[in-house]
């Protein structure tokens, strides 16, 4: 080999170790910042949606609720920052809490649940469970799971009636295939359970709402046949899950949403028909995948319009 060839090839070796070095200090400091500090970037978001079908066919003055929706807690018992956070979004004149599922990660956060709302909002607070309310996911589930389905879930379906006294006793309304009717103000909610109700269910509770007039609300946990929803007559439904897909690339946006939903659709506001859904990014993750990028954690404040 000549000299000059034996200088290029150390030269090459010598960029090829810089580029690998660069590579790696980026990937740790992306990993270090997905971890550390932007799943703690707690963010309190504002959006106003109006109830098309209610505004078509109502002739009185619209009226405005102030609704605010937190979802996917994750709560583990080291979540002091968390909780603060939502008992200083909570200390406001809401008109109606929506918390739409993933609530406690373990039981030792259970006792966090009398303590999450700082006032009580006017027509209540409502909570549906999701999936990690009701699974303890080993990492067998979370990681061979994701490609055989049938490994994706535990076989125990856990019982949720301490998780159901935790919300209640912080003044929660918790709805399994259950609705709640609030007759002065002619609103109906209903809370869908993981992972999604039965078609017969849902036939026999919207048996329990009212006629065109009524402001019908749901929340659910897990999005899934958004249609059949809006077919049911639903103005405004609640949902998580998702969490924004947690990592959102610029320019391309969430990699999975872990539902039906398209990439496009992993959270925010959506519409099927004449219904409005919002998803929310919620406020954790799973403490073995809590990584976010371009994907903040955040609760909504949604002033709607019907
Ligand atoms: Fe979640």
């Amino acid at each position: 080999m000549s000299g000059l060839a034996k200088f290029s090839q150390s030269r090459l070796g010598a960029y090829s170790l810089v580029a690998a070095l660069f590579l790696f200090v980026s990937g740790l400091a992306l990993f270090l910042y997905g971890t550390r500090v932007e799943t703690r970037r707690f963010r309190l978001e504002k959006l106003k949606v109006r109830a098309g079908r209610l505004l078509a066919a109502n002739g009185r003055k619209p009226r405005t609720l102030k609704i605010l929706h937190i979802s996917d807690l994750h709560l583990q018992e080291n979540d002091h920052k968390k909780v603060e956070f939502i008992r200083a979004i909570t200390d406001d004149d809401y008109d109606m809490v929506v918390l739409t599922g993933d609530i406690f990660q373990f039981s030792k956060s259970f006792d966090f649940g009398p303590f999450l709302l700082a006032r009580q909002p006017r027509l209540g607070a409502y909570a549906v469970f999701g999936n990690h309310d009701y699974y303890d996911y080993s990492l067998v589930n979370k990681t061979i799971g994701r490609v055989f389905r049938g490994m994706r879930q535990p076989d125990v379906r856990k019982d949720v009636s301490p998780h159901r006294r935790a919300l209640e006793a912080g003044g929660f309304t918790v709805l399994v295939n259950e609705c709640h009717v609030l007759p002065e103000e002619n609103i109906f909610i209903a809370g869908l359970d993981y992972p999604g109700i039965k078609d017969s269910d849902l036939e026999n509770l919207m048996k329990q709402s009212a006629g065109a007039e009524q402001l019908k609300l749901a929340l659910f946990h897990l999005p899934w046949r958004l249609e059949r929803l809006a077919e049911a007559g639903f103005d405004v439904v609640f949902g998580g899950h998702t969490h924004g897909g947690q990592i959102r690339l610029p320019g391309f946006g969430a990699l999975i949403t872990d539902s039906e939903l398209h990439r496009s659709e992993a959270s925010g506001l959506l519409s099927r028909g004449q219904t409005h859904f919002h998803i929310s990014r919620g406020l954790g993750a799973d403490p073995r995948s809590n990584l976010r990028l371009f994907c903040p954690p955040a609760a909504t404040v949604i002033e709607l319009t019907y």
